[in-house]
């Protein structure tokens, strides 16, 4: 479904000459129907690789490829759901509105649009503010309507960039149950987070990526069945990278 291959990235600093390099040699593969974690401290590389499958950056080296085509291919779009991590979202949209441009540029019809559209603010519980205008919104709300935005089309992949942060505990249950619905639809669901409990909770398979290397592939009953908790797995690979990157 999805499946990267040897991607390595380099970002100019903008400071002289120098690099960052922010992903190194990465290779993974997220199966059909697979709830995938990408786990990893601040600065690890989570969203750079993110931004490679969404085609929105170019790797330096390697290739990425969804559902069997290349990530540059735009036909992805319209299989593809996406939630950034910091949603920019246009301010004088409402809810409504965002979700029509959402659904217009996937190619939906308006009534399939209006029905899917009010679907889901109900189940991100925006329902009752639907009407007013995005910059009105808290952080949290903001969150949610991305997520109806990554799903409107009902895409057969889903990637998701942090989607719990900024979320209160009710916050987070509900995208960890939006998540376990979509697992239950057959779509595949690829997230990144830095929270050990999401993935614990959430995924088949996990991967860690520290200092943009990735240090740890598996299903994630496996890594638990060691007897060690997913946080000391984490912390110890952290550690082992030399203390990750902090940000
Ligand atoms: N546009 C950019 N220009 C320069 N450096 C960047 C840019 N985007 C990310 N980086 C750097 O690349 C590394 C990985 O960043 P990122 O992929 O955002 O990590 P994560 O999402 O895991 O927190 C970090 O060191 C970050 O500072
Ligand atoms: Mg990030």
């Amino acid at each position: 479904m999805i499946e990267v291959e040897r991607v390595s990235k380099t970002y100019r600093d903008g400071v002289g000459k120098g690099h960052v390099r922010a992903l190194e040699d990465v290779s993974f593969q997220v199966s059909a129907g697979e709830v995938f974690g990408f786990l990893g401290p601040n600065g690890a590389g989570k969203s750079t690789a993110i931004k490679i499958l969404l085609n929105l950056i170019r790797p330096n080296s390697g290739s990425a490829t969804i559902l069997g085509t290349e990530v540059k291919n735009p036909a992805l779009r319209r299989k593809v759901g996406f939630l950034p991590e910091n949603p920019f979202l246009y301010d004088y949209l409402s809810a409504l509105e965002l979700l029509w441009f959402g659904g217009r540029t996937a190619g939906m019809d308006r009534k399939a649009i209006n029905k899917r559209g009010s679907e889901l603010l109900e189940r991100v519980d925006l329902q009752a503010v639907a009407n007013r205008h995005l910059r009105t919104y808290s952080k949290g709300m903001v969150q949610r309507v991305g997520l109806a935005l990554a799903l409107i089309h009902d895409p057969q992949v889903v990637i998701l960039d942090e989607p719990m942060s900024g979320l209160d505990p009710l916050g987070r249950k509900m995208v960890g149950d939006v998540i376990m619905e979509l697992k239950s639809q057959g779509k595949t669901v690829f997230f990144s987070s830095h929270v050990l409990n999401d993935v614990e909770r959430f995924c088949d398979r996990a991967a860690i990526i520290v200092d943009g290397r990735l240090r740890l592939v598996g299903a994630v009953a496996e890594l638990l069945a060691c007897g060690e908790s997913l946080e000391d797995i984490f912390l110890r690979e952290v550690q082992k990278a030399g203390g990750g990157q902090v940000v």
